[in-house]
């Protein structure tokens, strides 16, 4: 008798728990949707007012068009040329135009993972430490482990056919500036990538940028070794 009547209160104990659940699972009274507004002043809220972080939550119109699309497949042709073209029209080369920069100097921005933050802001330790973090979502020198977000970098001067003979004619010097364009903004050639947009951002400027393309492409950097 005992047992049956446990039994019972066991199967009224979970009943009652399933009622409950199924309670919470049913909508409450309908909400009107929250607008792209709402949203903004509930992430500004929570942030810093200096002008040198407002405009991180404010989107540009690359951003504005990408968010109306769940990927880039499912893009219209006519969207996506509009995200590159608003992407190239920003880039900005360092004055003396498209050089062979120091490999060395790229590597220390590709491998330091304290991307995005802005020095002098109490954030960083020294005025110097930006990172472009780019292991997290790369394989880039051999045997070095990195993500998989991104294609692998390994030999990536190869993949652009950059060669001791060949890497100071006016083609070669091309492909680097294609390359300089990808660091840059990466938008400009992948469309709503994941990829951070460096130089738009302001985090790299373009001596950095040509610093980490020669990290990238010079025949004697370790990536091409
Ligand atoms: C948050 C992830 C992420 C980070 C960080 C990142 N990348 Fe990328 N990168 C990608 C993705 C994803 C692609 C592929 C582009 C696409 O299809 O969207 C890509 C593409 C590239 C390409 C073009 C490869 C090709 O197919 O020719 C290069 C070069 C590159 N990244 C270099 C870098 C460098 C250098 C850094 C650091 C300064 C970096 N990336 C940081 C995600 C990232």
């Amino acid at each position: 008798m005992k047992k049956v009547a446990l039994t019972a209160m066991t199967l009224l104990f979970l009943s009652g728990m399933a009622q409950s659940q199924q309670k919470k699972a049913q909508p409450q009274k309908k909400e009107a949707p929250v607008t792209q507004e709402e949203v903004i002043k509930v992430l500004t809220s929570g942030l810093s007012t200096d002008p040198r972080f407002v405009w991180k939550v404010q989107q540009d119109e690359a951003q504005r068009i990408c968010s109306q699309y769940t990927s880039r497949e499912a893009m219209p042709a006519q969207a996506v040329q509009k995200v590159i073209q608003l992407s190239q029209s920003g880039i900005r080369y360092p004055q003396w135009g498209i050089f062979w920069g120091d490999w060395r100097e790229g590597k220390k921005i590709v491998d330091n993972p304290r991307g995005g933050r802005f020095a002098s802001y109490g954030f960083s330790d020294s005025p110097t430490d930006r990172g472009g973090n780019c292991y997290a979502c790369h394989l880039i020198e051999k045997g070095a482990p990195g993500g998989t977000m991104g294609p692998n970098l390994y030999q990536y001067g190869k993949k652009w056919n950059i060669t001791k003979e060949n890497m100071n004619s006016p083609e070669a010097l091309e492909r680097v500036r294609a390359v300089y364009n990808i660091i840059y903004n990466a938008w400009s050639a992948f469309p709503c990538s994941s990829m951070p947009r460096f130089g738009h951002n302001g985090a790299f400027s373009p001596e950095d940028v040509m610093n980490i393309v020669t990290f990238l492409l010079h025949p004697d950097s370790p990536v091409n070794k």
